[in-house]
């Protein structure tokens, strides 16, 4: 530390205390954290590729505790840092590492507020596994589903438009939200909870704050679709040579519409890793193959088994080999394969990680010979992806030539890996962020690339909601 940035840390703490000393009178001392040990994980992302500097924890369970921390954040000049589950994959709830912001957890908003057979009312801080529980109690379901689901919050998934392995038939979470509480600058709240269908009262805030990573205001609870239960659901391994292959087959899937609610694409090096790694998974068939894919079928009652529409669609396409899951248990053990590969990816040394989205007849091109031409740029890289083909994103990642230090992707090479990766989408009209959000990791990047238009918007926005610059400072814009 320079004596520059020490002094600049005293000046933040004497702010943080006054800041502290209002709080104390409007807060329960439960919402007020300052002890290190318990602030510690939480000041580093999951994957351990963003330390942040924080010394308070604000965990308010109201709304309107919410609204007197943004209040008071205001007056003082303290920026706020919101965090759910902590999973983001940008670096998009690690606070700063100048010190200068408080973390504002919603974790202790959690309660179901209403649930019915078509929608719940659910605070922020509400688990995604919790929320896909209790929909099923209703006999419904919640239509999202990540690997992250343990911990992720609705909260953060609203925030990020997070999407996942079940966007192909239900869409983002943009898709699952009908009304938003958040709290806005000047603590005023936002209240959409009722879920009007109809609504045209100029700009929609609840669309401005979803996908808005917490840079525009906090949400506190939401109004989501919950959707018929699944009647009967059956997943298929397919073994194939190339990406081709795996659009070609997505494209004859599509005479089944929306019965096939994943599709999936895995690289052969995914699927090892996850077999080196993940505990009690194994190869789902047994032949090799360089290429599998993943998909999910769901029948409704009085219609034929999922698994044999699964068998009249694969009976005769041009694939390698398949195996169709006989059981629930069997699904659920191909499902853990594909959630898994993010936390094998995560072990597996270093890698410039990529979340991108393409016109999906680009997928292949970009996935074979745009992919070898990264890999000549970069002698000794291993450029591959996997993910979500049916929605034209897959997670793309490079691997660093053996050897290189842990840190390579933050590195001059790693980013420069990653400035021709985003160049290539860019050409191809994709999207350097698909569904990961931008957070922290791809600002510049977005800056660099988004069209001046976008750009001007965008920061026109987050100056206009947020006038005083304390809502996640440093991520997005
Ligand atoms: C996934 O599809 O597995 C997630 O988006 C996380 C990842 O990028 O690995
Ligand atoms: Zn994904």
């Amino acid at each position: 530390w320079t004596k520059w940035t020490k002094c600049h840390f005293r000046a933040f703490l004497v702010t943080i205390a006054a800041f502290l000393d209002a709080l104390a009178g409007l807060l329960p001392a439960a919402a007020i954290v300052s002890d290190a040990d318990t602030i510690a994980p939480w000041l580093t992302d999951w994957r351990g590729r963003w330390s942040g500097v924080g010394s308070v924890l604000l965990q308010p369970s109201t709304t309107d505790e919410v609204a007197a921390i943004v209040e008071a954040a205001e007056a003082h000049g303290v920026a706020l840092v919101p965090q759910g589950g902590n999973s983001s994959m940008v670096g998009g709830a690690t606070p700063p590492a100048d010190g200068s912001a408080v973390l504002l957890s919603l974790r202790r908003m959690n309660r179901i507020r209403s649930i019915g057979s078509d929608h719940a009312v659910v605070e922020a801080g509400v688990i995604l596994e919790t929320l896909q529980r209790a929909a099923e109690a209703e006999g419904a379901r919640f239509p999202l589903d990540l690997g992250a689901r343990g911990s992720a919050t609705v909260g953060g998934l609203a925030s990020t438009n997070a999407g996942g392995t079940q966007v192909l038939r239900f869409g983002t979470m943009r898709a699952q939200v009908l009304g938003m509480e958040a709290v806005l600058s000047g603590g005023l709240v936002h209240d959409s909870l009722s879920g009007l269908k109809k609504d045209n009262r100029g700009f929609s805030l609840d669309h401005l704050l979803i996908g808005a990573e917490g840079t525009l205001g906090i949400v506190t609870a939401l109004r989501l679709r919950l959707v018929p239960g699944r009647v009967q659901r059956a997943a298929a391994w397919i073994g194939l040579d190339d990406p081709h292959q795996a659009l070609a087959l997505l494209r004859r899937l599509d005479a089944a519409g929306d019965r096939i609610e994943a599709f999936e694409l895995i690289p052969d090096a995914s699927l090892q890793r996850v077999l080196r790694h993940i505990p009690q998974t194994r190869a789902p068939l047994a032949g090799s193959w360089p290429w599998h894919v993943l998909v999910e079928a769901v029948t409704g009652a009085g219609e034929d088994p999922p698994e044999r529409l699964l068998e009249q669609l694969l009976s005769d396409a041009p694939i390698g080999d398949a195996v169709i899951a006989q059981s629930d248990a069997h699904t659920e053990a191909l499902w853990r394969i594909r959630h898994s590969i993010s936390e094998a990816e995560r072990t597996d040394g270093p890698a410039a990680q990529h979340d991108i989205s393409l016109p999906i007849d680009h997928v292949p091109v970009f996935l074979t010979e745009e992919a070898r031409l990264i890999e000549q740029h970069f002698p000794g890289t291993e450029a591959t992806g996997y993910g979500h083909l049916g929605d034209g994103n897959v997670h793309f990642h490079v691997r660093a030539p053996a050897g290189a230090p842990r840190d390579w992707a933050d590195g001059a090479k790693g980013k420069a890996v990653s400035a021709l990766v985003h160049d290539l989408v860019t050409e191809a009209g994709g999207s350097i962020s698909a569904e990961h959000g931008i957070g922290q990791m791809k600002k510049d990047e977005l800056a660099r690339l988004a069209s001046p238009a976008r750009m001007q918007a965008l920061r026109a926005i987050k100056r206009a909601m947020d006038p005083h610059g304390i809502f996640n400072p440093g991520k997005l814009v």
